[in-house]
């Protein structure tokens, strides 16, 4: 049963499948005009340290439809941790919501305040990972192959939070997974270690574009400078030239291979327009699909049984 959402590779292989098939039941009646409102009543307390379009306008309007009530707690000035403590942060939040939403730096303080709160906490992205986000892609993923067995996705650009996620996955579902990046911007070894503990399929890390790219079905890519690492965005920008996805290296991957990229896209960076904007992209649907898969993460998370409490409270209290 899950408590809360830090990481994929918290999750079992049937805890994912089971939470996206329930994100194409969320889809299915959103697109039917069905209203489905379990978490009536109910509120989630948003945390932003960081930027966010797509995160704030999909789990505002998403607990929304669901019945319940969004609080954005937006503190740029102060992160989460600064003002008071993490665990008093998680005290507080305990009397009032019935879920957390967090989107910071320190991956370390989501998962402190997810051990404090008794009130199921998401994480949606810390530094080093971005779950709800690979959630959402895997979700259109299937949408547009069927299937994730003997697809393989290319991950061009940083070893970021993202890619992360990803590799995360890998662990738990059978797709080929390869990051294809400059030296010295591979993902953490162990990240690297736990995905290749538990793939599969095939992970690989390489720093040969062609081989990075041959066979793959769906080529990812984002940004170069991740928020936090805006100091290094005109170093970057020279390190990961040769990575920009443009028709030249799309054309290294399958002629039909799918491009895919979590958003906001830098375009003329890490990807072209034409690359952006062609048939074959299906960022949008991503984007779409953050709504989707996270209504789902909400709802096995913070729905209440006759006892009037969720899986981690009811876990909790024994
Ligand atoms: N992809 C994503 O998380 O978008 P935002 O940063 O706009 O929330
Ligand atoms: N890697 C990017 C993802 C943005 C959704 C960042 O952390 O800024």
């Amino acid at each position: 049963m899950l408590h809360d959402f830090v990481s994929l590779a918290d999750l079992t292989t049937d805890e994912i499948l089971g939470l996206l098939e329930q994100a194409d039941d969320m889809k299915r009646m959103r697109r039917g005009g069905k209203t489905y409102r379990p978490l009536e009543g109910e509120t989630l307390a948003m945390i932003f340290d960081k930027p966010s379009l797509r995160t704030r306008v999909t789990f505002e309007t998403g607990i929304f439809q669901l019945g319940g009530h969004g609080v954005v707690m937006q503190s740029e000035k102060a992160r989460l941790g600064e003002r008071e403590s993490v665990p008093d942060v998680a005290r507080n939040l305990d009397r009032w919501v019935d879920g957390i939403m967090v989107r910071t730096f320190s991956h370390e303080a989501v998962r402190e305040l997810a051990d404090y709160a008794d009130a199921p906490v998401i994480n949606a992205l810390t530094d080093k990972e971005h779950p709800c986000q690979v959630l959402a892609d895997a979700q259109a993923l299937r949408e547009h192959r069927g299937d994730f067995a003997n697809i393989k996705l290319a991950f061009v650009g940083d070893g970021n939070n993202v890619c992360a996620s990803w590799f995360h996955f890998a662990a738990r579902i059978p797709i080929n997974v390869s990051l294809v990046c400059p030296q010295g911007y591979e993902i953490d070894a162990e990240t690297l270690k736990f995905a290749k503990a538990n793939a599969k399929g095939v992970v690989t890390v390489t720093n040969d574009i062609e081989e990075g790219l041959r066979g793959a079905d769906a080529v990812y890519t984002d940004v170069w400078a991740s928020m936090g690492q805006e100091e290094e965005t005109a170093a970057r920008a020279r390190v990961f030239a040769p990575y920009q996805v443009n028709s030249k290296l799309m054309a290294m991957a399958k002629p039909d291979a799918l491009f895919m990229h979590c958003l906001p896209a830098h375009r003329g960076s890490e990807v072209t327009d034409d690359v952006m904007d062609a048939p074959n992209s299906i960022v949008f649907d991503e984007a779409e699909n953050r709504l989707h898969v996270q209504k789902a993460v909400m709802v096995a998370l913070m729905s209440r049984s006759k006892d009037g409490l969720s899986p981690k409270q009811r876990a909790r209290r024994g």
